[in-house]
């Protein structure tokens, strides 16, 4: 359900929706977004685009994580993938590369949600692999930021 129906909701819906804890993690240089080959990944820092989303999403309880490091990756799906509602995970070259990580998601009950800035179709060859989307409720990719908007509408 989108923001813009949120007047609509019936008022055990509001109930429901408001808490849903939503963990946003996202992998190595993304920290570095904002000066990271802006042509590709934009121009916007991930803390300022954090700030508009949870201003976005007021009926939602968005957290952020990140890290360079993939067993703190692992760690935090780990930590919330029992008793979050949803994990949006950009799990950046990782996510070509980690069983690790691919196994943390399905090892867990909370629905994951990939997502890429990129398309990492339109990319490399070595982009196209994804040791995530086998696990992963859905997959969005190639929208700039917006594609964790739409994961977090997702789950709205
Ligand atoms: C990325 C795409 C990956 O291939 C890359 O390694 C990243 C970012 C994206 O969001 O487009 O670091 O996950």
């Amino acid at each position: 359900m989108a923001k813009q129906d949120f007047p609509a909701l019936s008022f055990c819906q509001m109930l429901y929706f408001y808490g849903m804890k939503l963990m946003i993690i996202n992998g190595p240089n993304l920290n570095l977004l904002g000066k990271r080959e802006p042509e590709v990944y934009g121009n916007t820092t991930f803390e300022t685009y954090f700030e508009t989303l949870k201003s976005k999403f007021p009926e939602a309880e968005l957290q952020y994580f990140q890290s360079n490091i993939e067993g703190e990756l692992i760690g935090k799906i780990q930590e919330v993938g029992f008793s979050y509602d949803g994990i949006i995970l950009n799990a950046a070259a990782y996510t070509h590369t980690s069983v690790g990580i691919g196994d943390a998601v399905k090892a867990i009950t909370t629905p994951v949600i990939e997502v890429h800035i990129s398309n990492t179709h339109k990319r490399e060859d070595y982009r196209h692999v994804s040791y995530i989307s086998s696990g992963a409720k859905g997959v969005i990719l190639g929208f700039g930021l917006q594609s964790y908007d739409l994961a977090i509408q997702s789950f709205l």
